[in-house]
């Protein structure tokens, strides 16, 4: 059976655990050769040898490093046709109690790493004519969830990153696209969940708040998040751009 990404160079960014590892792993098996980035330099390097992937550590955020990735992945695999920017994550907390450094933190990991690989990597899709960049971005920015707020002022930013690009690079070949999730099953948020009861008090409100926002009445699985995203990256999507595609259990709609 063909396979959607056969032959396509992948760079997927913070793919050293979580949803990451997950679009990797289906990215692999799809036939494209992958090359992983992290700042976490021994998890990652562990992940992509389970995947067989090419990997380089680094924090995107920082000048440089997204250039430094763009000439590691064609040293190694001669050709970026996708660019997932999966780094990110939030630091979760009420606005107010948000300080000077996890203010930066927040826009750092989750809108820097992914202005500076666009900028990175662009260059290099459009003189092949050919690009797919798929960011991951949060369904939070559309529902307002608890506690989200600085988050979503970073990850708003990456869809209207989206929407920006992809008008500018339609006619290069290049589609740029957000698939955002609600709530997804990450080792993380799995440990959270298995025992809700030793929580902070508003990290429990917080759940029960948040999975009651979800009409099918789970977290997605981290598959169920990367299969979009491999459709998406895919020939299939070659007259979807611009878009934040949601995988959201139906939180909000239309
Ligand atoms: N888990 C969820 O419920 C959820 C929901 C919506 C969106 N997201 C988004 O999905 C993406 C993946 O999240 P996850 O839950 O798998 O998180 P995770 O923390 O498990 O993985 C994120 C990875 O990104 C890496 N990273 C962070 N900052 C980096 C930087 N500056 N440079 C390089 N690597 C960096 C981390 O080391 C980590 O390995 C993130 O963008 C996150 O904001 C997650």
């Amino acid at each position: 059976m063909e396979r959607a990404l056969e032959s396509r160079g992948a760079i997927i960014t913070g793919g050293a655990r979580g949803i990451g590892r997950a679009i990797a792993r289906k990215f692999s098996a799809e036939g494209a050769a992958v090359v992983l980035n992290d700042v976490d330099a021994e998890v990652g390097a562990a992940t992509a040898r389970e995947l067989g992937a090419a990997f380089l550590a680094g924090d995107l955020a920082a000048p440089g490093e997204a250039e430094r990735l763009t000439a590691f992945a064609l040293e190694k695999v001669g050709r970026i046709d996708i660019l997932v920017n999966n780094a990110g994550g939030g630091v979760i907390r009420p606005f107010l109690s948000h300080t000077e450094e996890s203010i930066r933190q927040t826009i750092d990991r989750n809108l820097m790493t992914t202005i500076r690989c666009c900028r990175a990597v662009l260059p290099h899709m459009i003189e092949r004519g050919y690009g797919r960049i798929v960011n991951i971005g949060a369904e939070s920015v559309r529902n307002g969830l608890w506690m989200h707020a600085m988050y979503n002022a970073a990850k708003g930013g990456v869809h209207a990153l989206t929407t920006g690009l992809a008008r500018e690079f339609a006619d290069r070949g290049i589609r740029v696209n957000t698939v955002a999730p609600s709530a997804v099953s990450t080792e993380m948020v799995k440990d959270m969940l298995a025992d809700r009861d030793v929580l902070p008090a508003e990290w429990k409100v917080f759940w029960d708040k948040t999975l009651a926002t979800i009409p099918i009445g789970r977290p997605a699985e981290m598959d169920e998040v990367a299969d979009v995203v491999v459709f998406v990256a895919s020939e299939k999507a070659e007259f979807v751009t611009g878009q934040v595609i949601s995988v959201n259990g139906g939180s909000s709609m239309l």
